[in-house]
């Protein structure tokens, strides 16, 4: 009720102001109109930034924009406060110090930035981190076991599988996908469902090889690997 008796106070005052000079009569009419959004705001008023302040003011919690996000990677939970548009490959990179993950394009076209969402594999620049609160994603830096580097990236190296690298991350968790989930039984399958990742370096003839060297050497291994 405050604000009410505080707008029909400044209506008044407006009226007796316009009487004796009418351009203070515009300034308090002003005055009147932003007191009165104040007011409004101040009480809760639906739909204003000012009004949700207000009101998580009054609860105790500050109202920053910012969700509370929390994201399994490699093992490890992580509770972040995160404005809603932060993608994961930002999450990942600048909040968690997890650069391996590369961003390229940051548009969805190079697949520089492919990272396991309950292990399907997603490009994290098209994916915000709200997207995948409560999910358990993988890294590139989650595939290696005690120390001992999983069987793709093992034949990345034996077959030379890179040049400059860049790509190479989100080409390891690519191929890892594809092998998992069965489009790897021969070339063309294999070029058809790793073209997603581009190499501006043109390795993809030892990409190619190196998932076809894991899957020579045994899908069985691939799996007990995981
Ligand atoms: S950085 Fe995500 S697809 Fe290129
Ligand atoms: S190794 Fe250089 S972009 Fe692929």
């Amino acid at each position: 009720m405050a604000w009410d008796l505080c707008a029909w106070l400044s209506i008044y005052l407006v009226w007796d102001s316009s009487k004796a000079h009418p351009y203070r009569g515009e300034f308090v009419a002003a005055s009147v109109v932003g007191e009165v959004t104040v007011s409004l705001a101040a009480h809760g008023w639906p739909h204003t930034d000012a009004g949700r302040e207000a009101r998580s003011e009054e609860a105790g919690v500050r109202f920053d924009g910012r969700s509370v996000v929390r994201l399994l990677v490699n093992g490890h939970s992580h509770t972040l406060r995160l404005e809603p548009r932060v993608t994961l490959v930002d999450a990942l990179r600048d909040r968690l110090g997890l650069t391996g993950t590369k961003k390229g394009c940051d548009r969805g076209e190079c697949g520089a930035c492919t990272v396991h969402v309950d292990g399907r594999p997603v490009l994290a620049c098209l994916t915000l981190a709200v997207m995948v609160d409560g999910a358990e994603i993988t890294t590139i830096e989650g595939l290696a076991r005690d120390g001992t580097l999983h069987p793709v990236q093992e034949a990345f190296l034996c077959c030379d599988a890179f040049q400059c690298g860049f790509c190479t991350p989100g080409q390891v968790m690519s191929a890892v996908a594809c092998i998992g989930q069965g489009h790897a039984d021969s070339v063309a399958e294999i070029k058809e469902w790793m073209s997603g990742n581009l190499c501006r370096c043109g390795s993809y003839p030892h990409i190619v090889a190196a998932i076809m060297r894991v899957m020579a050497s045994g899908r069985d291994r691939w799996v007990a690997s995981r």
